[in-house]
């Protein structure tokens, strides 16, 4: 906080705070607000935030708050959204809908400041920005680093700004294990998001997830080890999420999860996830398949790609495999990817009476992973086979094409939210160069089985 106020008073032109939540941030930026209109005669302070209602309620209550307390403007009206001192002096919110409402301001001290900024519109930011054309007008920007695609993150990477960086673990409750900054965080927090965001990591494990250190963060005062997972990242750390460099199943992982010998026997339950495939006549659909055991991890047996003509003949083939299993006395749990074109399949099952989960992936999430916000089908699949992996409750085929789809599916944020979701598959298709269908039709057979568990009975949906 110091070192912010010091950047004002010293007149650094461009301030960047990006920081951890609960820090103080909004309370920082409205005392520099008031700092700025009070000490300049002639000054103008510009505000705005991500949206109207975190100006209105946020920003702006914190600034009448404080002008209040300190008695600041002695004879003028404490407004909603403006505190006018004089005609040439005043301090006001600006909507970050209208960029008109944000030009055309003079004076020769300007202040702009903007809380919540990795949600703000370029639009605004240069429409602000372009009051700033005097020798002593300043802009603080403050942030918390949640979206690259941002105007923080740009100004950040220009080297332009000052940056200032603000992590959880350097506040003063969470250094001291106390409760001395009210309403501020605190450890309880810390660890209380941690759980849902992210997964302590064993050091003694030499565990896929460790190879690299940097990847982990140690809450000092337990000695346990977490993993910077985007959350974490930004709202605890107040770095700049690294979502899109981070395969959400690390190749490490993987490689420590291949069966080299197996000899089925008394095998009763068997899963098989199908990726339908998109470009029929094309592409092919995917088929992949667990042996379930008592014993021992669950074991992938192995893939089937077939061209089929069309989705009624991928549905006989469907239905065909059920009673093969089924004549082997071996119970067949299927899933099949109902978006888009897999609705056909569907629709065919049903009419042959063959059991099967249609995973739609946009449909909400089951809740397998209480106090873990995820926000779809397709990203709570990728979930249940990474844990299933961490756990070692299975092991995979060894097929190098597989292992390199799975380690290049990555996670992603659901757009102004705190839930995950998988990248966009557009993205993953970029970078590989083709459809992840292994790994989708892999991590359908686990969501299978998982879902038979938690319904209890076989269901036809
Ligand atoms: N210097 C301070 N002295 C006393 N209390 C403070 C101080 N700074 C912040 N607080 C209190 O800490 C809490 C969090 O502050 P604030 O809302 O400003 O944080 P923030 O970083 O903007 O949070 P968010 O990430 O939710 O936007 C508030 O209850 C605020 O009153
Ligand atoms: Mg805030």
């Amino acid at each position: 906080m110091e070192e912010i106020f010091q950047a004002v008073e010293a007149k650094e032109r461009k301030i960047l705070v990006r920081s951890c939540n609960g820090a103080g941030k909004t309370t920082a930026l409205a005392a520099i607000c008031n700092w700025y209109l009070s000490t300049y005669p002639d000054s103008i302070v510009l505000t705005t935030a991500s949206s109207w209602i975190q100006v209105k309620r946020n920003l702006w209550s914190e600034i009448r708050r404080q002008a209040r307390a300190a008695k600041l403007y002695p004879g003028t009206k404490l407004g909603q959204t403006i505190i006018q001192v004089t005609e040439k002096h005043f301090m006001i919110a600006i909507s970050p809908c209208i960029p008109e409402n944000a030009m055309g301001f003079h004076a020769p001290h300007i202040l702009v400041a903007v809380d919540e900024a990795t949600g703000i519109d370029r639009e605004i930011m240069d429409a602000l920005t372009g009051n700033l054309t005097g020798v002593d007008a300043q802009i603080v920007m403050i942030c918390n680093p949640i979206d690259k695609d941002s105007v923080p993150y740009e100004a950040e990477q220009s080297g332009e700004w000052k940056v200032i960086h603000i992590s959880a673990l350097e506040h003063p409750n969470v250094q001291n294990g106390t409760n001395e900054i009210r309403g501020a965080v605190t450890r309880e927090w810390i660890e209380d998001r941690v759980r849902s965001w992210s997964m302590e990591v064993n050091l003694e494990v030499p565990d896929a997830l460790l190879a690299e250190s940097e990847r982990a963060f140690e809450l000092p005062w337990s000695g346990k080890y977490y993993r910077k997972t985007a959350l974490a990242q930004a709202r605890i750390l107040g770095e700049w999420a690294q979502l899109d460099e981070i395969g959400f199943i690390p190749m490490e992982l993987i490689e420590d999860h291949i069966w080299h010998t197996y000899t089925p026997s008394g095998v009763t339950l068997r899963a098989m996830g199908v990726d339908i495939s998109r470009g029929l006549g094309k592409d092919a659909t995917v088929y992949s398949t667990f042996d379930v055991r008592e014993d021992g991890p669950d074991i992938q047996t192995g893939f089937h790609t077939i061209l089929d003509e069309d989705l009624m003949a991928t549905a006989d083939r469907i239905k065909e495999k059920y009673d093969d299993a089924k004549s082997q006395g071996i119970e067949l749990v299927i899933a099949i990817d109902d978006t888009g074109v897999g609705g056909g399949v569907s629709d065919r099952l049903k009419r042959l009476d063959v059991p099967f989960y249609a995973i739609n992936f946009n449909n909400r999430a089951r809740g397998f992973f209480p106090g873990k916000e995820i926000a779809n089908a397709r990203a709570e699949m990728y979930f249940v086979l990474r844990q299933e992996l961490l756990d070692g409750s299975i092991l995979l085929k060894n097929f190098k094409r597989f292992h390199q789809e799975l380690s290049s599916v990555r996670l992603a944020l659901a757009r102004h939210g705190t839930a995950y979701k998988m990248e966009d598959k557009d993205l993953t298709k970029q970078r590989l160069g083709r459809s992840p269908d292994y790994a989708d039709a892999t991590a359908l057979a686990r969501y299978g089985l998982s879902l038979k568990r938690s319904l209890k009975t076989a269901h036809l949906l």
